[in-house]
């Protein structure tokens, strides 16, 4: 029997993230900034080579083991080592909301791949890590970078690091109900897309690591969802006219949505202090988080 220690699984915001053009296999070529922050889901993974293969996951009972991402994680990586016999069992206390665009999904999966591959003796390097993980998804491959903020194209298995700072607060404000799924968020986009929009990416890297350390109140930065959010429901237009009003913060929506993000560099962002109606906060959960200098 094999028992992996607690480990804890990140969330992310993208505090900038550009969409473009639509590639051979389907899928778009992203630009966009990631940044770690600190709202973790708690994982525990133990193995044992008793022949029966079995998968379970405790603590996520709205999915099966199979649609889980972390399913998926464990079967490829015994796949790749030929232990597919072997059984796994999961734990987690989830924390970060799902469809969220925090990437709760992605990370999960990235931390279960890295602390099978501890259990087992580092068997994979990171290379076939990487490999694996573009395999679940697109947001994987950060995740296994362990890093706190990152510059993400391609499809998400390019991965460079920036070096993170150390005083950015956030409010992540999320709209109740179902959440918006990344499939659908794209489509609407490329619905919506006015075709003579260049797909070509106005930001390099070393514009991305210039702006990200100004003071938040100079950053342009943007995500090309916004228009497709403010179409599907109203509370984004609201939460960006609120951001609006506020200078010394950046306002953004992170991934295909659904969270939206109040970025600070002057202190923790209260709910209460910005210009929603007693109504509006209730119709929203919000996160008071800090976006990390370290993984
Ligand atoms: O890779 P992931 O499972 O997160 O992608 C979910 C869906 O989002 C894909 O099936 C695709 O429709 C869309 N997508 C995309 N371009 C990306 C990432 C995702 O079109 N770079």
């Amino acid at each position: 029997m094999k028992e992996s220690q607690l480990r804890y699984s990140y969330a992310k915001v993208n505090l900038h993230l550009h969409i473009g053009g639509v590639r051979p296999d389907g899928f778009h070529d992203l630009f966009s900034l990631f940044h770690l922050i600190d709202l973790h889901d708690d994982i525990t993974v133990l193995t044992k080579d008793d022949g029966s293969g079995a998968l379970s996951i405790e603590g996520m009972p709205f999915l099966s083991a199979e649609q889980n991402l972390m399913g998926k994680a464990s079967r490829l990586f015994l796949e790749r080592i030929h232990r597919e016999t072997d059984s796994v069992h999961m734990t987690i206390i989830k924390r970060i909301p799902v469809k969220g665009g925090l990437g709760g999904g992605s990370s999960n999966a990235a931390t279960v791949l890295l602390a099978l591959n501890d259990m087992y003796g580092s068997p994979l390097t990171t290379d076939v890590l990487l490999d694996l993980a573009g395999r679940i998804g697109s947001d994987v491959p950060f995740f296994i970078h362990r890093v706190p903020a990152a510059v993400v194209e391609g499809r998400g298995e390019i991965v460079r690091p920036v070096p993170a700072r150390d005083d950015l607060h956030a409010l992540i404000v999320i709209p109740a109900g179902d959440g918006i799924s990344t499939a659908d968020a794209f489509a609407a986009f490329d619905r919506l897309q006015n075709k003579d929009i260049s797909t070509k990416s106005l930001y390099k890297f070393s514009t991305v690591c210039h702006m990200y350390m100004k003071p938040v109140e100079h950053w342009k930065f943007s995500n090309d969802f916004k228009d497709v959010v403010v179409k599907l429901n109203e509370v984004y237009r609201r939460i960006y006219e609120i951001g609006g009003s506020e200078r010394h913060l950046y306002t953004t929506v992170s991934g295909s949505g659904s969270s939206c993000v109040f970025v600070s560099d002057s202190g923790p962002v209260e709910i209460n202090r910005l210009d929603f109606t007693e109504v509006e906060r209730t119709q929203v959960i919000n996160i008071n988080t800090i976006l990390l200098n370290k993984a």
